[in-house]
């Protein structure tokens, strides 16, 4: 690539993995693992994504059966999945690409066919489960009337809805249990053949309710000061740092954000330094956090906060996240202020990104209906080709697929303009 303008695609090493650019493909949730399986189509959804060298981040994994917020979503607690994954894995590192497993327990918002709702609320609660209502609003749109027990997925189209029981609490001897479901979730994540495992501590799940003070209504160990809040993360991350090594182990944070509308903190940025302090007391790999003005996915709030505390105190690599385009990520790269940056709705729109970025092609604007259906298609491989895919002007393989997906038996297509000559160029590529 030609890249020494663009901070974006310069070379970076973090620790044992030499990357040839700095753009991550961050978890991406999609909704298209048929009964938490990993399917063929990811094959094809993350070979696309992956380019030599570059770092990409697989969508969150249940760690364990009562970890999963809705159906369809990929786990890593069974020989089958480790096996179904597999092959996604290898299709990845055919291409070069560096892998990492993001594995998760959702808490409160797990699916209602899992067996249990984990909940963080006060022990003493436990048999009283209407004292804190606020706490079982789990989303902006879940219905105002609680005991419905219905609660949507995001914003997406209400007919998404899960069926919700309430959630149970969390008991303090149910924790040993929930770590250690971690750590097997790595060890069958490195099994798979990942290169690694980054902890979903973002976001409003599981660990970062219980990080957050506005959520967090314990009285315990788990509970009160920044210390005990924080606990349970890094337990999860020691525990998964002793089984497959610091070095390949990562978490993803978000201080400053709100995702269910309870679970902000009253000071996110003493919450942002105490975990960085730790995590490298810890010695982890990468630390991959939210932007302030991303409350909310989708986000985009001007705000005079800043990681920049954060990734000082970390001394692994630091990447941000949200809200980025070409001409910030650069600007982050270049002031030091990340070393990394991960794009996740322009990384999904545009499955060759870094490409595009290099020869400043124009971007595919992401579909927000297509995020989470269960196309094995749409919304998984390239989206909207128009033109200028055709690099050096030669046809790529990727029109292979642009045009074989749009044909049909006895269906009339036409290519796109192709120049009679080198000088009947209008565009690049
Ligand atoms: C469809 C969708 C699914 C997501 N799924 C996950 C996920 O599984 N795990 C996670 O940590 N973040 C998830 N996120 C957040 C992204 O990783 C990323 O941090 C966020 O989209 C901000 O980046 P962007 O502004 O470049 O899209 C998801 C975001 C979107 C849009």
């Amino acid at each position: 690539m030609a890249t020494e303008n663009i901070p974006l695609l310069t070379p970076y090493k973090m620790g044992r993995f030499n990357l040839s650019h700095r753009i991550v493909l961050p978890p991406l949730t999609r909704n298209r693992a048929n009964n938490n399986i990993p399917q063929p189509h990811a094959i094809e959804y993350y070979s696309q994504r992956a380019t030599s060298g570059g770092l990409i981040i697989s969508e969150a994994n249940g760690a364990c059966d009562i970890s999963l917020r809705c159906p369809n979503m990929p786990g890593i607690w069974t020989k089958e999945q480790v096996e179904a994954w597999k092959p996604v894995v290898n299709a990845v590192h055919n291409k070069g690409g560096i892998f990492f497993c993001q594995i998760w327990h959702p808490g409160r918002v797990s699916d209602y066919t899992t067996q249990k709702w984990w909940f963080i609320g006060r022990e003493e609660d436990q048999d009283d489960k209407d004292t804190t209502p606020e706490q079982l609003k789990l989303e902006d749109n879940v219905s105002d009337n609680y005991n419905e027990k219905w609660f949507f997925i995001d914003r997406e189209p209400k007919d998404q809805a899960y069926k919700g029981t309430t959630p149970e609490k969390l008991k303090l001897e149910d924790i040993p249990q929930i770590i250690n479901d971690y750590r097997a979730a790595a060890r069958n994540a490195i099994d798979a053949g990942f290169d690694g495992v980054e902890i979903l501590g973002a976001n409003g799940y599981l660990i970062d309710k219980l990080m957050k003070d506005e959520a967090n209504d314990r009285t315990d160990q788990y509970s009160g000061s920044l210390e005990n809040r924080c606990r349970l993360a890094l337990e999860v991350v020691e525990a998964v740092a002793e089984e497959i090594g610091a070095d390949r182990t990562a978490i993803k944070l978000s201080p400053y954000d709100d995702y269910k509308g309870t679970t902000g903190d009253s000071t996110p940025e003493a919450l942002g330094l105490y975990m960085a302090n730790a995590l490298t007391n810890l010695g982890i790999l990468y630390l991959h956090v939210t932007e302030p003005r991303m409350i909310k996915v989708g986000d985009d709030y001007i705000t005079p906060r800043s990681l920049l505390p954060i990734k000082k105190a970390f001394n692994g690599t630091f990447i941000a996240s949200g809200g980025y385009n070409k001409y910030d990520g650069d600007k982050a790269i270049e002031e030091s202020y990340a070393d990394l940056v991960s794009f996740g709705r322009l990384f999904l729109a545009n499955p060759d990104l870094p490409k595009r970025f290099e020869i400043n092609a124009p971007l595919n604007k992401h579909e927000r209906s297509t995020f989470y259906i269960q196309d094995p298609v749409v919304g998984i491989v390239l989206a909207p080709l128009t033109r200028s895919r055709s690099y050096n002007n030669v046809p790529q393989r990727h029109a292979a697929l642009y045009y074989s997906q749009r044909a049909t038996n006895g269906g009339f297509l036409i290519t796109e303009a192709t120049a009679v000559s080198n000088t009947a160029l209008g565009y690049a590529h």
